[in-house]
């Protein structure tokens, strides 16, 4: 697919491990504060989580989401055809394609807050560019621009 973008620079995904990694261990639980802030940005999403009586399928995405945001930065090895996948099963919860990149935002926001005074510039800027990849994969689907047809022998 000509549409996948280049992995995440090293330095980029140490700066953005470095930055989970301090807000886990500053923060613990970020589900409170991830979703607190996506209910009070997208009021319409809470209803959504009807079956969620206990917090647990939004415990259990926000960890999918940390999952996938690794494996984005590092590996790759499926992260950008879940977040592809993820948004088609989605619309069958009524949750637009554009409140992905919302959702990450927030988790980005959320992750600076709880790092406060050791957040990094180089984080900062690391998340950006980690935000607008993440970005890509989140509105690509469905216009994908095949790989151009090779050039005739001999051309
Ligand atoms: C890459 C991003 C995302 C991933 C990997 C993901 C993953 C998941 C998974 C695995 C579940 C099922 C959890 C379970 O039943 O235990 C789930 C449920 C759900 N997700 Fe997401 N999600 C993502 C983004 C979003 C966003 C941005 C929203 C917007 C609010 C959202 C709304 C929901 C809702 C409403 C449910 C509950 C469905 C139900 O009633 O069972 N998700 N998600």
């Amino acid at each position: 697919m000509v549409n996948d973008l280049t992995p995440t620079d090293r330095a980029d995904a140490e700066a953005v491990e470095a930055s989970l990694e301090l807000a886990a261990e500053r923060g613990g639980d970020l589900a409170p504060a991830v979703y607190a802030r996506l209910f009070e940005r997208q009021p319409e999403m809470q209803a959504l989580f009807w079956r969620d009586g206990n917090g647990a399928i939004k415990g259990e995405m926000l960890a999918k989401v940390f999952e996938a945001i690794l494996d984005f930065i590092g590996p790759r090895t499926y992260a950008h055809h879940l977040i592809e996948t993820e948004v088609v099963t989605h619309e069958g919860y009524d949750v637009p394609r554009n409140v992905f990149s919302t959702f990450f935002g927030i988790v980005a926001e959320v992750v600076r807050e709880t790092c406060g005074a050791d957040w990094t510039p180089a984080m900062d800027a690391a998340w950006d560019r980690t935000l607008a990849d993440l970005h890509h994969y989140v509105t690509q689907r469905g216009r994908v621009v095949p790989a151009p047809a090779p050039e005739p022998a001999g051309a």
